[in-house]
C-alpha cells in the first residue's frame, strides 16, 4: 500500500486511465517504424507492472529496473505505458531542452481540485505569463522584505511546541501553511488565516481519495471546501479592489490591471501555490529535525554557526533577522542541501509526449508518460559517491549539472525554491539556538503522505535549554 500513496505523490489513486486499445494500436503502428522503443517490459496490458510496484520497496523497483535496462526503460504502470528516465543528460533533454515536447500531466481529478487553471497544468503562453508573475513575487528582492515576519511566525511555532510532544510534520505543516499565506496574501492574512485553514484541510482530506462526487464521499466534501475557499478569495480580492492600494504579494502580483487574469484564474492558481509549498516545505523541514537528531556532529556545527550569528546581532542590538543573515548560514545551507538529496521528497515527476519523439535512439510515442526519476539520479554512486550516507560536506563542491534537481529544473522549476531555503533557514536558527529536542517512538520506517517522510510525522519533545 505504501507505494500507492507514493506513486500518487499528487497524482491519482485511480491512475491516468490510458486506454487499453489505444497503447495496443501504438505498439503494432512502431512495430513498423524505424526506431525502437526502449528496453524493458510491459506487463500485462493496463495491470502492467504496477502490481510488482506495490508489491516492493518501490525505490527497490526503480534500482533493478535501472541495473537491468540502463537508464532509460520502458514500463507499464497505473493504466499507462511510460518511460522512465535516470541519467542527467535524459533529464536535461525531458525538462530543459525539449521541453516544448513533454508537457505536465495530472490525472482529471488532481485538475478539478486544484483548479484547470492553475500554472502546473499549461504550457505556452499562458503557462510563461502566470510563471512571470509567481517569479516575481518570489524572487530574493520581494521576499527580504518579510523575513522579519516569517521569523515571527517560527518563534511562535517554537514556543508552542514546547514543552509536550509534538508530530513533527504536523507542525511544520501550520507553520509552512502560515508562511505560504503570508507571501500570498501579505499582513492581511491574519484575518483569513482560520477560514482559509479550514477550508483547505478539508479540500486536501479529498485529494487522495477516489474521485466520486457523491453526497457524503470525502471527494464530495473536499470539492464544496473548494468552493468555499473560492468565496473567500472572491471577498478578499473584492476589498482589495475598492482599498485601490498597490500590494507587493503574490496576490498584488496576480492582481496587476495589465495582466488580466480572472478572479477564476487567481482563485485556481492561489490554492495552487498553497498547494506545492506546504506539505513539500513542511516534509523537508521533519527530515531536516531527523538528519541533525541522528548526527550530533553535524547538529553541533549548525548550533555553533546558529550562535555565531546571534552573537553578532545581539553585539549590534539588531533584532530581527535579515536576508543577509540567512546568506551567511553555509553550514545550515549544506544541510539543507543534503537533506534535500537524501530524503529527494519528491521522487520523480511526470510527462506527456506531445508528438512522437526520437529520444537518444529510442521512440518516445505521442501519449506515452515521461518520468524523470529525481530520487535515482541523487542516489547514484556515479552522481554522489557513498550515496546513503548523510554527509553535508560533500556539497562543500557544487554539483554538476542535472545531477541535484531537488526543485528540478527547466520551465517548471519550482519558483518557490528561495522562499522555501528561507523559511527553512530561520526555523533552524531559533530551533538550534534556544532548544533542544529528543524524538520519540521507533525512527526507521519511512511513510509516504504523499511526501516521503519520517514514521509517524516524526513525533518529538521540544524543551528550552538551560
Ligand atoms: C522544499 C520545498 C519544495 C520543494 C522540494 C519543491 C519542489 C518542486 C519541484 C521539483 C517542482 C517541479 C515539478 C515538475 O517539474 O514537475 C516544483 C514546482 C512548483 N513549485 Fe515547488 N517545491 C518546494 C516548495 C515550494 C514553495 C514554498 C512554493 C511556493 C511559494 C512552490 C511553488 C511551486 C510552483 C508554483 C510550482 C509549479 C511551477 C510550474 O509549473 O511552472 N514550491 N516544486
Ligand atoms: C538545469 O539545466 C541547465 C542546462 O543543462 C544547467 O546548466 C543547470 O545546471 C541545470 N540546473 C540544475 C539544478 O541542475
Amino acid at each position: 500500500m505504501e507505494f500507492l500513496s507514493m506513486i500518487c505523490l499528487s497524482f491519482a489513486v485511480v491512475g491516468f486511465f490510458c486506454f487499453l486499445i489505444s497503447s495496443t494500436r501504438k505498439f503494432a503502428a512502431f512495430g513498423r517504424g524505424k526506431l525502437p522503443l526502449p528496453p524493458g517490459t510491459l506487463g500485462w496490458p493496463y495491470i502492467g507492472e504496477t502490481f510488482q510496484l506495490y508489491s516492493q520497496n518501490p525505490n527497490v523497483f526503480f534500482a533493478s529496473k535501472v541495473k537491468k535496462f540502463g537508464s532509460i526503460f520502458k514500463t507499464h504502470i497505473l493504466g499507462c505505458p511510460c518511460v522512465m528516465i535516470s541519467s542527467p543528460e535524459a533529464a536535461k533533454l525531458v525538462l530543459v531542452t525539449k521541453a516544448h515536447l513533454f508537457k505536465p500531466t495530472f490525472p482529471a481529478s488532481k485538475e478539478r481540485m486544484l483548479g484547470k487553471q492553475a500554472i502546473f497544468f499549461h504550457q505556452g503562453d499562458y503557462h510563461a505569463k502566470l510563471r512571470r508573475l509567481v517569479l516575481r513575487a518570489f524572487t530574493p528582492e520581494a521576499i527580504k522584505n518579510i523575513v522579519p515576519d516569517i521569523e515571527s511566525i517560527a518563534v511562535q511555532s517554537l514556543e508552542s511546541w514546547e514543552g509536550r510532544m509534538v508530530n513533527t510534520f504536523q507542525e511544520m505543516k501550520t507553520y509552512t501553511f502560515n508562511v505560504a499565506l503570508l507571501s500570498i496574501f501579505g499582513k492581511d492574512e491574519v484575518h483569513y488565516r482560520e477560514d482559509l485553514k479550514r477550508c483547505y484541510y478539508i479540500l486536501e482530506k479529498g485529494y487522495n481519495s477516489m474521485p466520486i462526487n457523491l453526497p457524503g464521499t470525502l471527494f464530495h466534501k473536499s470539492m464544496k471546501a473548494r468552493k468555499e475557499l473560492a468565496q473567500i478569495l472572491a471577498k478578499i480580492l473584492s476589498l482589495r479592489r475598492e482599498m485601490k492600494q498597490d500590494y507587493c504579494d503574490l496576490l498584488g502580483s496576480f492582481m496587476g490591471d495589465k495582466e488580466g487574469l480572472t478572479d477564476e484564474q487567481i482563485a485556481d492558481n492561489i490554492i495552487g501555490v498553497i498547494f506545492a509549498a506546504r506539505d513539500t516545505t513542511a516534509s523537508v523541514l521533519t527530515w531536516i529535525l531527523k538528519y541533525l537528531g541522528e548526527n550530533p556532529s553535524v547538529l553541533d556545527a549548525v548550533t555553533k554557526e546558529q550562535e555565531a550569528i546571534m552573537r553578532t546581532k545581539e553585539e549590534r542590538e539588531e533584532k530581527a533577522l535579515s536576508w543577509a543573515d540567512t546568506k551567511k548560514m553555509p553550514i545550515t545551507t549544506r544541510v539543507i542541501q543534503e537533506t534535500l538529496r537524501v530524503a529527494s521528497i519528491l521522487s520523480f515527476t511526470f510527462r506527456e509526449a506531445v508528438e512522437d519523439v526520437e529520444f537518444e535512439g529510442y521512440l518516445i510515442p505521442k501519449g506515452w508518460k515521461v518520468m524523470p526519476l529525481f530520487r535515482n539520479i541523487h542516489h547514484s554512486p556515479d552522481n554522489f559517491p557513498d550515496p546513503e550516507k548523510f554527509n553535508p560536506s560533500r556539497f562543500e563542491a557544487a554539483p554538476k549539472p542535472n545531477t541535484f534537481m531537488p526543485f528540478g529544473n527547466g520551465t517548471h522549476s519550482c519558483p518557490g525554491n528561495e522562499l522555501a531555503k528561507l523559511e527553512i533557514l530561520v526555523l533552524v536558527h531559533h530551533l538550534t539556538t534556544k532548544y533542544r529536542w529528543s524524538m520519540m517512538g521507533p525512527q526507521n520506517g519511512i511513510q509516504y503522505g504523499p511526501f516521503a517522510l519520517p514514521q509517524n510525522g516524526l513525533p518529538i519533545k521540544l524543551s528550552l535549554k538551560s
